[in-house]
């Protein structure tokens, strides 16, 4: 028996040194290997090194992981040094090579304010089932110049810390992208022996900001990009929008008498879910009728005005004392206040309103979702955090009082993360005042944030002439960035290109949608098989038909996304959960 056992040990342990050998052997593996020498004068940046280079076997699909191919990863990192406080700082990128390669590049935007490498497996946005590398693209990903786990200063705003480093800033602003874009490349050609023949640049939110900068800053880098709920105007969203809100908040918590346990206004609980509930029926109220159709969408979301949505919130406002019926006047004037956006004492908006939508409800929708409670709740988790939290808690987000004050404005300067200061640092700002400290410039800090961190300009001859396509998708309920701003950068860009913008440059907007994803809406959709479809057949999309997800209010629904300004409208006939039975128009 012993002996049996022995053999059989034997044979197991040289059938696996049989396999190991021959894996290693896989064709890509040894090419994949030498990546690892590659550095200094090979590459576009000299200051790169290359840290690791493994040649990965296929992987079956796990949970939310789908199949993944054959491939070589890569690990990387350029211009490492000693930044401001002795902190050290570098470039890090992470990039997949698979083995069967379709000849194309991917490059996998950021999110919040980075410091995360990212896995590079290409999310291509709108809740798809796979990824980029499975459908064997080379795939980078990055964490833009700074490194949360190393660059974390408790008494220098956190992961935040970074601010206070001026090369660190603009890396995270532009130059990271640039930097890593070439790299990557260069690997591309070494590994494949050619360049990809097509490049594409996809993320949401901050990796949307990203995008954008790269169509305005970087023209000749990619064929294709897709700017999903895009941050191009972060630091005025940071430091108007979510200020003023809290700020409009504030007002509801003192009037109300509610205190968190620092003595500072409990931002959490000037609203319950079911009042939140209650102003978005009264949105629907308004305003599901004006595309044609009563089907809890409202499709005509630019008809949908504070002036038409005044009389239905004025039906909801309580007489007399609050009851869960009702919202109390202090509460419609905050709602009001904030969906007119962040104002100076002279009427100036400062960085845009916010467009009435059903989106700012959401407790009627099942919570738990594996994205977190923001997916169903985005408007209540972002402008005022969860009920139920113990502490203030949307105030210490990206968008919060770390950021506004060591990354957004000039110079940087401390707030502590905790306790009464970030809530009181936010209500402390000056709406009049505060704005200079987006466009200064202070000793080491020679670029104005307005400068190199928005990517807000229009000029964008460059991508259009080398034939650049991008598509942008915003939820209309997007209480994170403005679908309101998207759209006066749209116009915007429209009107210099004399109304002909769409030959390069479309807007979807998904009415409902919360921030990248969420909320009572169709948000599952292929945006990026749309984008590849015009870079690569010339078939510029005039709809994207988009699904409901399994926990939306209606399960399977589909809807035409149209090309912004064209709406989605009921055709008279036929199901009303079925795209087919609707059409794009004005
Ligand atoms: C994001 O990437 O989701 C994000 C970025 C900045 C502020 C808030 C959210």
């Amino acid at each position: 028996m012993l002996r049996k056992l022995f053999s059989f040990a034997v044979t197991a342990a040289w059938l696996m040194i049989v396999a190991r050998a021959a894996y290693s052997q896989a064709p890509g593996s040894t090419k994949c290997a030498s990546l690892a020498a590659l550095g200094g004068a090979a590459l576009p940046n000299p200051a790169t090194v290359v840290t690791a280079a493994e040649w990965n076997p296929a992987k079956q699909a796990q949970g939310n992981t789908p199949a993944l191919p054959e491939h070589c990863e890569v690990f990387g990192k350029m211009n490492e040094r000693s930044g401001v406080n002795s902190e050290r700082y570098a470039i890090r990128f992470h990039l997949r090579l698979p083995a069967n390669w379709n000849g194309r590049f991917f490059f996998e935007g950021g999110g919040g304010s980075n410091g995360n490498l990212g896995t590079a497996f290409g999310n291509l946005q709108g809740q798809q089932r796979t990824n980029a590398l499975a459908l064997d693209y080379a795939v980078v990903s990055q964490d833009s110049g700074h490194d949360n786990a190393v660059n974390n200063e408790p008494n220098r705003n956190g992961t935040v810390t970074f601010g206070f480093d001026p090369q660190a800033r603009l890396d995270f602003g532009y130059r990271s992208y640039d930097q890593v874009t070439q790299a990557a490349k260069a690997l591309i050609q070494a590994f494949y022996g050619r360049p990809p023949e097509r490049s594409y640049y996809v993320g949401c939110s901050e990796g949307g900001r990203e995008a954008m900068m790269m169509s305005q800053r970087f023209p000749e880098y990619f064929d294709g990009i897709l700017a999903c709920s895009p941050g191009f105007n972060l630091p005025k969203a940071a430091v108007f929008g979510h200020a003023w809100d809290m700020q409009a908040l504030s007002e509801v918590a003192k009037a109300t008498g509610i205190y968190d346990r620092f003595g500072g206004p409990f931002l959490n609980k000037t609203f319950t879910d079911e009042d939140l509930d209650l102003a978005a029926q009264a949105v629907l109220a308004a305003c599901d009728k004006l595309d044609g159709l009563e089907d809890g969408i409202i499709g005509n979301f630019d008809a949908c005005t504070a002036a038409v949505v005044a009389p239905q919130l004025s039906a909801i406002t309580c007489r007399g004392p609050k009851r869960v019926t009702c919202l109390a006047p202090v509460q419609v004037t905050a709602l009001e206040k904030i969906f007119a956006g962040p104002k100076d004492s002279k009427g100036e908006l400062l960085y845009a309103d916010w467009q009435w939508d059903r989106g700012i409800g959401g407790s009627t929708l099942p919570k738990g979702h594996p994205g977190g409670d923001a997916y169903y709740q985005g408007w209540r988790i972002w402008k005022m955090g969860a009920y139920d939290s113990p502490v203030n808690s949307a105030i210490i987000a990206t968008l919060g009082s770390a950021s506004v004050s060591a990354l957004f404005t000039t110079p940087p300067t401390s707030v502590a993360t905790s306790g009464a200061a970030p809530l009181a640092y936010l209500l402390g700002i000056n709406f009049d005042s505060v704005g200079a400290k987006l466009g200064a410039k202070a000793g080491e800090y020679t670029e104005p944030v307005s400068e190199f961190m928005m990517a807000s300009s229009t000029e964008l001859s460059a991508f259009r002439k080398r034939g650049g396509k991008l598509i942008i998708v915003h939820g209309v309920s997007d209480p994170v960035f403005s679908i309101r701003d998207t759209i006066h950068w749209w116009k915007e860009v429209n009107r210099v290109n004399q109304g002909s913008s769409s030959d390069f440059v479309r807007l979807f907007a998904v009415p409902g949608m919360n921030h990248c994803a969420g909320g009572p809406a169709t948000d599952q959709f292929d945006a990026f098989g749309a984008l590849v479809n015009w870079v690569e057949k010339g078939v510029a999309p005039d709809a994207i038909v988009a699904t409901a997800g399994p926990a939306s209010p209606w399960p399977g629904r589909t809807r035409p996304l149209c090309v912004y300004p064209k709406q989605a409208h009921y055709k008279d006939s036929g199901s009303i959960e079925d795209a087919a039975n609707f059409v794009c128009r004005e």
